[in-house]
C-alpha cells in the first residue's frame, strides 16, 4: 500500500473538510434550489436537516473513516469483512465521479465569468444584456467543454500531488477571504431598491409550501452542501488524527458551510427582486444572472466581481478535489494504482461524462430537453446523483452503523481522543431510528407523489 499521509493538525482537517463542503453547493445550488422550491419554507427545512441529520452524519462518516483508515470501499471491507456492505462504498465512488462531471461544468462557467467580468462587460449592463452573456457562454458548443476541461485538469493536477500540500495549502487562506467578500456583496444587495421583497421571500416561510418534493430537495441540498453520503468526508476522516475531537470538527464544518450558504442567499435574493424580469425560479442560471447585477451596481464592481469569481472558482476546486479524492484513494488503496495514474483515469472519465452536461444547456437540443423527464441532462444528473444517490448513501451509512457495525463501536471511536461524548444517547437515537425513518418516509412519499399519483 502507498503512503497515505495525514493532516498536519485538526485545523488543517477542518479547513480541508470546509473546503470540500463550501463550494458551488453554497453559492450556486443553494440559492437556485431555494428559488425553485418556495423560498423561506425550503430554507427552514434545510436548516433542520443540517442540524438533525447533517451533524450526526458528519460525525459518522468521519468516525468510519478514522476507524478504518481506508477509502470508502476499504472502510466497509475492514469494518465488516465478508459482507456486501462495501457496495455502499462503490456507490459512493461512482456518485463522486458523476457529481464531478456536471459540477465541473458549472465551475467552468464560474471560471469563464472571471474573464467576462474583467473585460468590463457588466459595468453598465442591464438585465437583458446580462442574460445574453450567460446565453452565449452556456449555449456555446465548445466554450463550456473547454472550461470543463480546465477545471478537471486543475483538479487532477492538484490531487496527483498528494494529500497535505495538495489540499490544505489552498483552503486555509482563501475561504475566509471568500466569506468576507460575500458579506460585502450582501450589504450592497440589501441596500438596493426593493431589497425587502427579496428578504421576505428568503426569510418569511410559507409553511403550506412544504411537501415531499421540498423535503427531498432540502435533504439532498443538506447532504450535497456538507459533502455527505458518498464517503468524501469519510475519506478525509481517514486522514484525521485519533487525538482530535470528532464532534467539534463536525459542528465547525456544518456551521461554516451553513453560514456561507445563508450569506449567499442574502447576496442573491434582495438583488433578484430589485430588477424587473427575473424570477426566483430561474434555475441553474440564477446566480449567473443576479451576481452581475450586484457587481454592476457597486463602486469598484469590476474588482470585486473579478475577485468573487476567482474565489468561487477556487472554492469549487477545493470541492472537486474531494469528489475525485474518493475514487483516487479507492484505486490507490485497493488496487495499488499509482496516485497519478488513478487521477488521470478518473479525471478522464469525468471529463467525458461531463461533456454531455456541458452541451445540455442549449448547445445540443436533445440534451437540453430530454424526452420523458422534460429537463436538461445536467439537471437530471444533479437530481439522480446530487440528490437521490446522496440521500440513499446516507441512509445506508446510518443503517450500517446503527445495525451492523454498532453504536457502541462508533462511540468508542468518537471518544478515542479521551473525551466523553456528551450526546451519545441522542446520537444513537438519531442514527438508529430518526435518520433512517425520516429518509425512508420522505423517499416513499416522494416516489408516490412523482410516479404514482
Ligand atoms: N459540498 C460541495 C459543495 O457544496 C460539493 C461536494 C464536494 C460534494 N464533495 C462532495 C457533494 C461530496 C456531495 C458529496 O459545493
Amino acid at each position: 500500500m502507498q503512503e497515505r499521509g495525514n493532516w498536519s493538525s485538526k485545523f488543517g482537517f477542518i479547513m480541508a473538510a470546509v473546503g470540500s463542503a463550501v463550494g458551488l453547493g453554497n453559492v450556486w445550488r443553494f440559492p437556485y434550489y431555494t428559488g425553485t422550491h418556495g423560498g423561506a419554507a425550503f430554507v427552514f427545512v434545510y436548516l433542520i436537516a443540517v442540524i438533525v441529520l447533517g451533524i450526526p452524519l458528519l460525525m459518522t462518516e468521519i468516525a468510519i473513516g478514522r476507524a478504518s483508515n481506508r477509502n470508502p470501499v476499504g472502510a466497509f471491507k475492514t469494518l465488516s469483512p465478508d459482507t456486501r456492505w462495501y457496495l455502499v462504498g462503490i456507490l459512493g465512488v461512482l456518485t463522486g465521479i458523476f457529481i464531478l462531471s456536471y459540477y465541473s461544468v458549472i465551475a467552468g462557467w464560474v471560471f469563464g465569468y472571471i474573464f467576462i467580468t474583467t473585460s468590463n462587460k457588466f459595468a453598465m449592463a442591464d438585465e437583458q444584456m446580462i442574460s445574453q452573456v450567460f446565453q452565449s457562454v452556456s449555449a456555446s458548443p465548445f466554450i463550456p467543454v473547454v472550461l470543463l476541461f480546465v477545471i478537471i485538469a486543475l483538479t487532477v493536477y492538484i490531487i496527483s500531488k498528494g494529500v497535505q500540500n495538495g489540499i490544505e495549502r489552498y483552503t486555509k487562506i482563501l475561504m475566509p477571504v471568500l466569506f468576507f467578500l460575500l458579506i460585502i456583496l450582501a450589504i450592497r444587495s440589501l441596500t438596493l431598491p426593493n431589497a425587502i421583497k427579496g428578504v421576505e421571500f428568503y426569510m418569511k416561510p410559507d409553511f403550506s409550501k412544504i411537501d415531499a418534493k421540498v423535503i427531498v430537495a432540502a435533504l439532498g441540498q443538506a447532504f450535497f452542501s456538507l459533502s455527505l453520503g458518498m464517503g468524501a468526508i469519510l475519506t478525509y476522516g481517514s486522514y484525521l488524527s485519533k487525538k482530535d475531537n470528532v464532534f467539534s470538527c463536525s459542528v465547525w464544518i456544518a456551521l461554516a458551510d451553513t453560514m456561507v450558504a445563508l450569506i449567499a442567499g442574502f447576496v442573491i435574493f434582495p438583488a433578484l427582486f430589485s430588477v424587473e424580469g427575473l424570477s426566483p425560479a430561474e434555475g441553474p442560471a440564477l446566480i449567473f444572472k443576479v451576481l452581475p447585477v450586484v457587481i454592476s451596481k457597486m463602486p469598484g464592481g469590476i474588482l470585486f466581481g473579478t475577485l468573487l469569481f476567482i474565489l468561487l472558482t477556487i472554492a469549487a476546486i477545493t470541492s472537486t478535489i474531494s469528489l475525485l479524492e474518493v475514487g483516487t484513494s479507492y484505486l490507490v488503496d485497493e488496487y495499488g494504482f499509482e496516485r497519478k495514474k488513478a487521477t488521470y483515469l478518473l479525471g478522464g472519465v469525468s471529463f467525458i461524462l461531463g461533456i454531455f452536461s456541458a452541451l445540455s444547456c442549449g448547445a445540443v437540443g436533445f440534451l437540453s430537453k430530454l424526452p420523458v423527464v422534460n429537463m436538461d441532462f445536467l439537471s437530471l444528473m444533479d437530481i439522480i446523483f446530487g440528490n437521490v444517490s446522496l440521500i440513499l448513501g446516507s441512509l445506508f451509512i446510518a443503517v450500517f452503523v446503527g445495525y451492523k457495525w454498532g453504536i457502541e463501536k462508533i462511540i468508542l471511536e468518537i471518544e478515542s481522543d479521551g473525551n466523553k461524548f456528551r450526546f451519545r444517547g441522542i446520537y444513537g437515537l438519531l442514527i438508529r431510528y430518526i435518520v433512517p425513518l425520516l429518509i425512508l418516509l420522505v423517499f416513499v412519499n416522494f416516489i408516490y407523489e412523482t410516479f404514482i399519483r
